[in-house]
């Protein structure tokens, strides 16, 4: 009988998936499994959609999108980050952060080719990467006293002749744990010296609590590198501007590889939907207020549920600087899973299990703080709760 190619078989399920599954057959879940905030999409970005729709952004755009989106986010570099772009040669706007993440990885991976990915991570990066027939190779985050770092021996024990791409995600998914300067220059200059390709997931750069006022972003790698140095960096629309139903997202990368990563579009999704890139735009142009706004509550959120969870005994937890997830490690947990399905099942709190996250992750369970104080609080309430009868 025909098969399912052995690459597919072997790309894993989501565990915060197969979770999420059974808390969506339960009535009255607080749901704080998946990564999005409940705000909806800013009305202003609607209606740049529907005025879109009424204009004629009905047709197929360019493999690498609207120019005058890329002129935007080239525009935006410039001013938040001091980097000047080209638009036309190396920027590609993609159908989501996760397509973008998709034609990064196949762009730079052959069959048996392996990648080190900085873990615990947002598990599609590897699946990616398992799904282009090559092998990944999960390099834990340490945690020193109450900070995640990067294991820089580990990473240089792992380089084979085989290898040829690093990815990191900074703020991280789940950690929260955002690069230090050194620690980016170290990843680059890593990667420059071993001949890989870098791939930075930064989605997550304007969800950033400690850079002096709300609002200012991670600095990203794109400051340190140069524009031919083998760099990528994949961005979203969806965590910035609540823009998660709609798939827009984008690659920065050296000239070669963004021309390349346009003609891969044309193979999987040919392009952006025409319409949302012109929401997109508007995001970029009107966003600003709004974003502060989210991040003012994402603070509050963060510290509540912080609070909480510092109170709460075998508990430890990291204090996040970026991204809108909490990473508490419990005392004495092996089976991560098994204890979010009890928490839900007892106490109808859905949380992603850390093991979900690969390497280092289990032990740990996911909290996304980007729900209403009165889910967070409740939550946090029946966390303690059921911790202390287990
Ligand atoms: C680390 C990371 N990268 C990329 C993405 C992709 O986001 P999207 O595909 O919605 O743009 C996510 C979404 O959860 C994420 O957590």
């Amino acid at each position: 009988m025909p098969r399912i190619a052995r690459s597919v078989e072997n790309v894993p399920y989501s565990r915060i998936r197969e979770l999420a599954e059974i808390a969506m057959r339960m009535e009255g879940v607080l749901r704080l499994y998946f990564g999005e905030s409940n705000l909806p999409t800013p009305d202003f970005i609607k209606r740049a959609a529907i005025d879109a729709l009424t204009n004629g952004y009905t047709f197929y755009t360019e493999n690498a999108g609207l120019p005058s989106l890329r002129r935007a986010i080239a525009r935006q570099y410039g001013e938040l980050h001091n980097v000047e772009l080209d638009p036309a040669t190396e920027i590609v706007i993609t159908a989501s952060g996760v397509q973008a993440l998709n034609v990064g990885i196949r762009a730079v991976l052959d069959p048996g080719d392996e990648a080190l990915v900085l873990t615990p991570a947002w598990p599609n990066g590897a699946s990616i990467v398992a799904m282009a027939n090559a092998v990944v190779r999960q390099i834990p985050h340490p945690l020193r006293g109450d900070c995640y770092g990067i294991n820089f021996d580990a990473l240089e024990a792992a380089v084979t002749p085989h290898t040829r791409l690093l990815l990191y995600t900074s703020p991280s998914n789940p950690l929260g744990w955002v690069a230090t300067d050194e620690e980016q220059q170290r990843l680059l200059d890593f990667s420059r010296r071993h001949g890989l390709w870098l791939l930075a997931d930064e989605v997550y750069d304007r969800l950033y609590y400690a850079g002096g006022s709300l609002g200012v972003p991670v600095p990203s790698i794109l400051r340190k590198a140069t524009r031919d140095d083998a760099v990528m960096v994949v961005q979203s629309f969806s965590k910035t501007y609540c823009m998660t139903g709609w798939r827009v997202g984008w690659l920065v990368a050296r000239r070669d590889l963004a021309h390349k990563a346009a003609q891969l579009n044309e193979f999987i999704v040919s392009h952006a939907a025409s319409f949302a890139q012109k929401a997109a735009e508007a995001a970029l142009a009107h966003g600003e207020a709004e974003l502060t706004g989210m991040l003012e509550r994402l603070k509050q959120n963060r510290d509540l549920c912080l609070n909480a969870l510092s109170a709460m005994p075998g508990v430890t937890v990291p204090k996040p600087d970026g991204a809108f997830y909490l990473f508490p490690r419990i005392e004495g947990l092996t089976d991560s899973f098994g204890f979010c399905r009890r928490l839900l099942e007892d106490s109808k709190v859905g949380l992603a299990p850390g093991v979900a996250f690969g390497a280092g992750g289990e032990g740990s369970v996911r909290i996304c703080y980007a729900a209403e104080c009165e889910i967070l609080e409740p939550a946090m309430e029946r966390l303690a709760r059921f911790l202390c009868h287990t």
